[in-house]
């Protein structure tokens, strides 16, 4: 049994012009241990194959049919209590731009100790000392400093580098990155990739790596996928 599989997936919205079928019978399965690229044109439906598995569609979005099995639990019909224990703690997402991801109003450092006392039994001291290991991990410089300062006072790529900590520090089975680093420059990306890369490694999680880059799969994945129109 694969650790996740998607099978013949529909998921549409419904706009004021009409029903968009923006996710039109997708099926893949995804290894323990293993990186799936999915590549394709933009608007083809990665992003939102992405958020039907996690369930976090906007309010016009739904799943029309379709199975999402995570370790052989159906996801589709589970209701939004599984979903809760599923998000953050099995599968965890980066999206595709670090700056709304981040609330500009709190440090750091309690954004990710907010994340890791809502998904891990952690306490307040236990949760400041693993977010300061996590931002050792991903290599962002004087932790303990960075903790206490605003998303604002952090360049683009090591925003999207809290961000991957914040993402890890739940240890998910499965980390989809959706574009984790088409916002920032060539050099930045290449070191992001590396550092997934060697964490992928590490952690012995699995990826599901949405990318315009076929550089990235060539680099990183075991399998990839290409979309077109909602469909592989
Ligand atoms: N909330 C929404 N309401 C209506 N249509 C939507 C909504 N969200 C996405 N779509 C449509 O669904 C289709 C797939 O979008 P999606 O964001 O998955 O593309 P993508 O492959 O991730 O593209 P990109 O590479 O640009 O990120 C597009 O036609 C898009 O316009
Ligand atoms: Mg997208």
């Amino acid at each position: 049994m694969a650790l996740l599989e998607v099978r013949d997936l529909h998921t549409a919205f419904t706009t004021p012009a009409g029903t968009v079928n923006a996710v039109n019978g997708v099926s893949f399965n995804l290894e323990r241990g293993k990186v799936l690229g999915i590549v394709g044109e933009s608007g083809s439906g990665k992003s939102v194959t992405a958020y039907s598995i996690m369930q976090i569609l906007e309010k016009n979005g739904k799943i029309v049919s379709g199975s999402v099995k995570l370790d052989g639990q159906e996801l589709v019909d589970a209701g939004e209590k599984v979903m809760k224990t599923v998000r953050g703690n099995k599968i965890s997402i980066i999206f595709q731009d670090p700056m709304t991801s981040l609330n500009p109003t709190y440090t750091i450092g309690h954004q990710l100790m907010e994340a890791i006392m809502l998904h891990t039994p952690r306490n307040k001291k236990e949760a400041w000392d693993r977010a300061v290991e996590m931002l050792r991990l991903v290599n962002v410089n004087e932790p303990e400093k960075r903790m206490k300062q605003y998303p604002f006072e952090f360049s683009g790529g090591m925003r999207q580098r809290v961000m991957i900590a914040m993402a890890l520090a739940c240890e998910p089975d499965i980390l989809i990155a959706d574009e984790p680093t088409t916002a920032l420059d060539v050099t930045i990306q290449a070191q992001i990739l590396e550092l997934m890369q060697s964490l992928q490694k590490e952690l012995g999680m699995a990826i599901i790596m949405i990318t315009h880059d076929l550089g990235v799969v060539a680099q990183m994945c075991d399998e990839v996928i290409v979309m077109y129109a909602g469909s592989i």
